[in-house]
C-alpha cells in the first residue's frame, strides 16, 4: 500500500525523501511524488510509474532545494494512476501540502461541501479534501486547523502535513494507519513503516490513533485530538539496516527464503525452556487455558493459511474445536462468541484492515483476543489483548516468506501450551515435538542446499496456463499456501484442493501435461493421496509429489519427487512450505516477472 516519509532538519530534503521512498517501494505503488519546502515556497514533483522516474525528473532531489519536505509512494484506490492522482496534493494557493495513506470515507460529502463553498478539485482522490479542508479552516493556526480537520473525516489515515506560513515545522498526524516519527543526528523523520527511516535513526515515537506530531529540526512535540500536549517515550529499533536490504541477493524473496532457518529459531528459542513451552507474553493462567470452549483463528492470504493449519494441529493435539476465518468475512458474519472463547489473529504487519476490524469486533464483543505478529508496536499488537511475537525480522518482498513459516511456529507452541496445560499429550510426547521443533531450522538449510534442483524442474513450467496443489489434511494446508506463492508472483493461474475433492468438478480441467503438484507428508493418508495422484495421471497430468523422505512407493505414481527430511506429523509443513516457495520464485524469475513487487499488490493491505 502507499508509503509516507518525511524529514526537517539540516540536510537537502529531497535526497532523503527519496532514499526513504526507496526502501518503502516493497509495500507495492504505481505512482510517487515529493513536495520539499525552502521556507518561501512548497515545490514539488509527481511522476507515474516506478521511482526511478521522479529521481530523473527530480535529478536525484537537486532540483527542489529545501531542508523539510514530504514524500510518497501511492497505491491507488480513488482514481487512476496517474501524474494528477499522485501525491502530494495541495490547496489552491499551494500553501498547504498533504501525503496521506489510507481512506477518507466520507469524502464524496466533504467534497460536495467544500465545491459549494468554491474550492476547486484538480485530482480524483479522497485526500485532495484533506488539502481543501485544511484551507478552509486554518485561520493562522496550523494545529488548530488539524485538529479540526480530523474531527470532521471519517476512515484512515496516516498524514503528512506542510503549511507555508510555518517554516521550520512538518505535521504528522494518523488514525488506523500507521505512523513514526523519529529522530537523527541531523533533523526529525517520519514515515510509514520503520525501513524507509532506519538508515538515519533507530530511535521512533509510535504515533497513537488520533494523536498529531509537530516535528521541528531538533525537536518533536505531540498532542491529541484535542490538541492538547502529551508525552511519548521513543522505542529503539533492534533490526539494523542490513536486515532491510538485500545483502547480495537477487531478491528480497530469496534473501528472506534463506533468512528462514534463523527467523524460525529466534521464534522458537525463547520459549521452550527446559524442555517445556513457556509463552510468558500469553496472559493466560492455567484455568484460563483449560476454561477455552472454542478458537477463532482470523486472518488473511498467507496468514489465514497458517491458521488451516493450526486447526488440525490444535484440534488434534489439545482437542479445541478451531474454526479458521478469513477476516473479511467473520467481520460481517455475526459470528457466535461468548466469554469461553478465543480469537487468534495472525498478521505479519499487524495492519491488515479486515484482520485489525475483526480484532475490534471481537474485542467489543468482550472475547479475549490474542495477537501473533511480526511487526511490533504495529496496530494489532496494541489492540489486542496479549500479543506473541514472531522474530522474523522486517518482511520487505510482497509474497510472504519467512514470516509465514514463523507464524505457524507460533502456533505450534500455542497448541502445545494448550495440549500441555489440558493434559491431551503426554510429557514424553511433548518432549519429542520440541526435540522435532529444534530440528526445524537445520532441515531447513538441508532443503534450501537443494534449491538448484527446484529451479530445473520450475524453469520447466514458466509457461504453464494453469498449476493445481493437491494434499489432505494438513497437506491441504499447504497446497493453499503453495497456490497462492505460485500464482500471486508468476501471474499463472493456479487452484489448491483438497485432494479427495477434485473429482467432483475440478478434474475435468486436468489435460495432457498439466501440472498438478501433489503433497502428500501424513503417513496416514499416503494411500489415499496415490490414489487421487494416479485419477489425475490417468487424464494426463505430470505429476510433482512433495513427501517425506523414504516413501519411495510414491514414485510410482510421481512423475517428480522432492523428499522432505523427516519431522513429527503436525509440523511437515514447515518443511514442505520450502520447496513450494522456492517453485513460485524460480518460476516468477524465468518468466521475469518483478518478483519483489508483483502488480496489483501491497505488501500491507491496509484499506478494506
Ligand atoms: C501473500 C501475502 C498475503 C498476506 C496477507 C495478510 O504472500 O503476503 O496474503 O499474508 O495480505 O497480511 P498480514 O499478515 O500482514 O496481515
Amino acid at each position: 500500500m502507499c508509503g509516507i516519509v518525511g524529514y526537517i532538519g539540516k540536510e537537502q530534503a529531497a535526497p532523503v525523501l527519496l532514499d526513504g521512498l526507496d526502501k518503502l517501494e516493497y509495500r507495492g505503488y504505481d505512482s510517487a511524488g515529493i513536495a520539499v519546502f525552502d521556507g518561501e515556497k512548497i515545490q514539488s514533483a509527481k511522476a507515474r510509474g516506478r521511482l526511478k522516474v521522479l529521481r530523473e525528473l527530480t535529478h536525484g532531489g537537486e532540483k527542489l532545494p529545501g531542508n523539510c519536505g514530504i514524500g510518497h509512494t501511492r497505491w491507488a484506490t480513488h482514481g487512476i494512476p496517474s501524474d494528477k492522482n499522485a501525491h502530494p496534493h495541495f490547496n489552491e494557493s499551494e500553501s498547504i501540502a498533504v501525503v496521506h495513506n489510507g481512506i477518507i470515507e466520507n469524502y464524496l460529502k466533504l467534497k460536495n461541501h467544500l465545491i459549494e463553498k468554491g474550492y476547486k478539485f484538480t485530482s480524483d482522490t479522497d485526500t485532495e479534501v484533506v488539502a481543501h479542508l485544511l484551507d478552509y479552516y486554518y485561520k493562522g493556526d496550523p494545529l488548530e486547523a488539524v485538529v479540526r480537520m480530523m474531527h470532521r473525516v471519517e476512515g484512515s489515515y496516516a498524514l503528512g502535513i506542510l503549511f507555508r506560513d510555518h517554516p521550520g515545522k512538518l505535521y504528522a498526524v494518523r488514525k488506523d494507519s500507521p505512523l513514526i516519527t523519529g529522530t537523527s543526528k541531523t533533523g526529525n523523520l517520519i514515515a510509514s513503516d520503520v525501513p524507509a527511516i532506519l538508515k538515519y535513526t533507530r530511535d521512533v515515537y509510535f504515533i497513537q490513533n488520533e494523536e498529531i506530531a509537530c516535528l521541528e529540526e531538533d525537536s518533536i512535540h505531540f498532542y491529541n485530538i484535542d490538541g492538547e500536549p502529551i508525552e511519548k517515550e521513543a522505542v529503539t529499533i533492534q533490526w539494523d539496516v542490513s536486515a532491510a536490504e538485500k545483502a547480495g541477493y537477487e531478491h528480497f524473496m530469496l534473501k528472506e527464503i534463506y533468512e528462514q532457518p534463523k527467523a524460525v529459531l529466534d521464534t522458537l528459542n525463547p520459549r521452550i525452556r527446559d524442555g517445556k513451552i513457556e509463552i510468558d507474553e500469553l496472559g493466560m493462567s492455567d484455568d484460563e487455558i483449560k476454561k477455552i470452549k472454542k478458537i477463532y483463528i482470523v486472518a488473511c492470504g498467507s496468514a489465514y493459511h497458517t491458521g488451516v493449519t493450526a486447526k488440525y494441529v490444535f484440534e488434534g493435539m489439545a482437542r479445541i474445536p478451531v474454526e479458521v476465518d478469513l477476516a473479511s468475512e467473520f467481520r460481517y458474519r455475526d459470528p457466535i462468541l461468548d466469554e469461553d472463547t478465543l480469537l487468534i489473529v495472525v498478521s505479519q504487519s499487524g495492519e491488515t484492515a479486515d484482520t485489525l476490524a475483526a480484532l475490534r469486533e471481537a474485542k467489543a464483543r468482550n472475547v479475549r483476543t490474542l495477537g501473533i505478529v511480526n511487526v511490533v508496536g504495529s496496530s494489532i499488537a496494541r489492540e489486542a489483548d496479549n500479543v506473541m511475537y514472531t522474530w522474523a525480522g522486517p518482511e520487505i518482498a510482497v509474497a510472504t516468506t519467512k514470516a509465514y513459516s514463523t507464524q505457524l511456529i507460533a502456533e505450534y507452541l500455542l497448541a502445545m501450551k494448550f495440549a500441555q496445560v489440558r493434559g491431551t499429550v503426554t510429557q514424553q510426547e511433548i518432549d519429542e515435538m520440541v526435540e522435532a521443533l529444534k530440528q526445524l531450522p537445520g532441515q531447513i538449510e538441508l532443503l534450501l542446499d537443494h534449491k538448484e534442483k527446484i529451479q530445473r524442474f520450475a524453469n520447466r513450467y514458466i509457461a504453464a496456463r494453469d498449476i493445481f496443489f493437491i494434499g489432505r489434511g494438513i497437506d491441504y494446508a499447504i497446497s493453499l499456501e503453495g497456490s497462492l506463492k505460485l500464482k500471486e508472483i508468476s501471474y499463472i493461474h493456479s487452484e489448491a484442493y483438497a485432494a479427495g475433492e477434485l473429482k467432483h468438478g475440478t478434474i475435468s480441467l486436468i489435460e495432457e501435461g498439466t501440472l498438478v503438484a501433489a503433497v502428500l507428508t501424513q503417513e496416514d493418508l499416503y494411500k489415499k493421496m496415490i490414489s487421487n495422484m494416479v485419477e489425475v495421471k490417468t487424464r494426463g497430468a505430470f505429476l510433482l509429489a512433495v513427501t517425506n523422505m523414504g516413501n519411495t512407493e510414491v514414485e510410482k505414481a510421481a512423475d517428480y519427487v522432492i523428499y522432505i527430511p523427516k519431522t513429527h506429523k503436525y509440523f511437515t509443513n514447515s518443511l514442505a512450505v520450502i520447496p513450494l516457495q522456492l517453485f513460485g520464485y524460480y518460476v516468477a524469475l524465468g518468466k521475469g516477472c518483478d518478483v519483489d513487487k508483483p502488480r496489483n499488490l501491497a505488501k500491507s493491505v491496509t484499506v478494506e
